[in-house]
């Protein structure tokens, strides 16, 4: 996710812009830039790479003194991470300054637009679109106020803006929809930033702004309006945090907040997968739909997390399109001799896009000729670079070691991946796919009400501090769900954990089952009555011997209260969807025991 900062004041504004993006830097970026307004004129730069490549810059060119300037740190979504594509965009003619977080999912018909009335646009990015059409309002009615106002009204998506006006040294204008965007209230000086760190460090007084407002400062005003003008009014309140824990969002770890950021993150990951027909596009793929039409095979490669992410892919793909699936550790792909043709896709999922198995497991399988499709969440990083196409998730930086935000988004992107072969290969019809994509567009919501039940999650896990031993049982897609909660279990609360198929249960594994054995149950809907009706025998079986059930079931599923010593609700959502909601509370059951046995998460 981006960073974003904004000034008005009698301070140096390079300076006050250059320290908050070096406050926002926890967030990851891959460029960095600054706009000042000084003597009726931007003075901009930006550059890819660290902030200090910016800095030799900024001290090499000497910029002017300016008591009002924008800055943005950025994390890739629309074109590569080079100079030309970092923020802050300019308009045609240079009066306009911008900076944006977040992705206006309408930029291509907005592009078009202006490119045939003659604009050139020197980027690839969905901002520089705004840029332009922001300066030919603030032409037009003379306010970068109200301009703001008409141009959002104009954006699909999700986005924060922030921008300057040559003509008006006095103010910063920006925006919000769906996207982070705080006010920092000071003494004669106000700041904006995507988040308080971005101004912790001058002030703690801010000011929370509703969706689809905009809001102007001055070095003594702020004024807030709605997208159509109307005045508003936002919300004042005191940080009581540390910086430190200002980067964090007021959270203790980065897994936390990442954690808690999980329902935007599915939300921008689905954005702009819509064409105005309802038919599903992913634009970054760069395969051909005939390329796709070819397939007969499918393998898909990852690790850790990220293959748990795939062996959830496998469920859908072949459910939804037919076509056979296997899903293999990247380490294990690249020293064996995989079967491999010209019609076999090879699926790499990565959120860092550089994981060194995963990256010799694609080459291998291209010098085979097999098609590479990258699923990663680092834009220009090494393995979409050398895959044949990519499907990019927008989870935003994952800080945190242990992945959270990156599964719940590789997941979507691996559903909206299953469809698209759907479409393409004709073997859904088409309103079956929208709905589909209609219910993954509801998630979000659906993670958001499983995260408003940490409190009950937090409680079990101080139930479990003594306990030395974990498991975890899933079925069908609820399988890998049980391996992933296992594995965030053992690699930040360094606990022993495993996680099984229920049904794999008797043939082995059930020996480990003792008295008060902890064991966690992922309960399938109980629209699939075989798989739900087997899940809640599994766990009689398991309670029988002593185990202590910890059950994940569906909101008005009764069948299990009698077996379940502990249950966590889940939303009512399709078995093939349920992961996206039943990680969930494994995340935080780790986090929070992790917490507590004292491991830095
Ligand atoms: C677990 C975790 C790891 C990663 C794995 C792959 O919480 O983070 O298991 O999932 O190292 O990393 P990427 O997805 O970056 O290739």
């Amino acid at each position: 996710m981006c960073g974003i900062v904004g000034y008005v004041g009698s301070q140096q504004a390079r300076d006050v812009v250059v320290e908050g993006l070096r406050r926002l830097e926890y967030r990851g970026y891959d460029s960095a830039g600054v706009a000042l307004v000084a003597d009726g004129r931007i003075a901009h730069d930006k550059r890819a790479g660290k902030l200090a490549n910016l800095e030799k810059a900024l001290d090499e060119r000497a910029l002017p003194a300016a008591t009002t300037g924008i800055g943005h740190t950025r994390w890739a979504t629309h074109g590569a991470p080079n100079d030309p594509n970092a923020h802050p965009h300019l308009g045609r003619h240079g009066r306009v300054a911008l900076v944006h977080n977040g992705i206006i999912e309408n930029f291509a018909a907005l592009r078009a637009e202006l490119e045939a009335s003659g604009h050139e646009l020197r980027s690839e990015t969905d901002t520089e679109v705004a840029a332009h059409l922001l300066e030919l309002e603030v032409e037009r009615t003379g306010d970068l106020t109200t301009a703001m106002q008409v141009v959002c009204c104009r954006l699909e998506g999700a986005f924060t803006l922030v921008a300057v006006d040559s003509r008006d040294p006095d103010g910063v204008v920006a925006a919000r929809r769906n996207s982070p965007l705080v006010v920092g209230i000071g003494q004669g000086e106000n700041f904006l930033g995507s988040d308080v760190a971005a101004f912790i460090g001058h002030t703690r007084e801010a000011m929370e702004l509703d969706q689809d407002q905009v809001v102007t400062i001055t070095a003594d005003g702020v004024s807030v309006s709605g997208f159509d003008g109307a005045p508003a009014e936002g919300r004042r309140y005191h940080v009581d945090w540390d910086l430190t824990a200002a980067e964090k969002d007021g959270h203790d770890w980065f897994m936390r907040k990442e954690i808690f950021e999980q329902p935007r993150a599915v939300a921008d990951s689905l954005l702009g997968r819509r064409t105005p027909e309802g038919l599903l596009q992913l634009d970054e793929m760069r395969l051909s739909d005939g390329d796709l039409r070819d397939i007969d095979k499918i393998i898909i490669i990852a690790a850790g997390t990220s293959f748990y992410a795939g062996m959830v892919a496998k469920y859908a793909i072949e459910h939804w399109t037919r076509i056979p699936v296997e899903v293999e550790l990247a380490s294990e792909f690249r020293y064996r001799d995989p079967i491999l043709t010209r019609s076999t896709l090879v699926v790499a999922i990565s959120q860092s896009g550089e994981t060194a198995d995963t990256l010799q497991a694609i080459r291998h399988a291209r010098v085979q000729r097999s098609k590479v499709l990258a699923i990663c969440n680092s834009n220009g990083s090494t393995i979409p670079r050398e895959s044949d196409g990519v499907i990019y998730t927008h989870a935003g930086p994952e800080i945190g070691v242990a992945s959270t935000k990156g599964y719940l988004t590789q997941l979507v992107a691996c559903y909206l991946l299953a469809l698209y072969l759907a479409q393409v290969k004709g073997t859904r019809f088409g309103d079956e796919i929208g709905q589909v994509i209609d219910q993954l567009e509801q998630m979000p919501d659906h993670i958001a009400s499983v995260l408003a039940q940490s409190e009950e999650v937090y409680a079990l896990a101080r139930e479990h501090v003594e306990t030395r031993s974990v498991l975890f049982l899933g079925r069908h897609a609820g399988y890998p769900v049980a391996l992933e909660g296992a594995l965030k279990l053992k690699e930040i609360a360094y606990l022993h954990a495993e996680g099984f198929a229920a049904g794999e249960l008797k043939h082995g594994p059930i020996a480990l089952i003792e008295e008060g054995l902890p064991v966690l149950c992922i309960v399938p809907p109980q629209g699939r009555d075989f798989l739900h009706d087997k899940m809640v025998s599994g766990i009689q079986e398991v309670r029988a011997r002593g185990a202590r059930t910890i059950c994940l079931a569906e909101e008005g599923d009764e069948s299990i209260t009698p077996y379940a010593d502990a249950l966590v609700r889940l939303p009512q959502v399709p078995v093939l969807l349920q992961p996206l909601v039943a990680v969930v509370p494994l995340q935080l059951f780790a986090c929070e025991l992790a917490t507590l046995l004292g491991h830095d998460v």
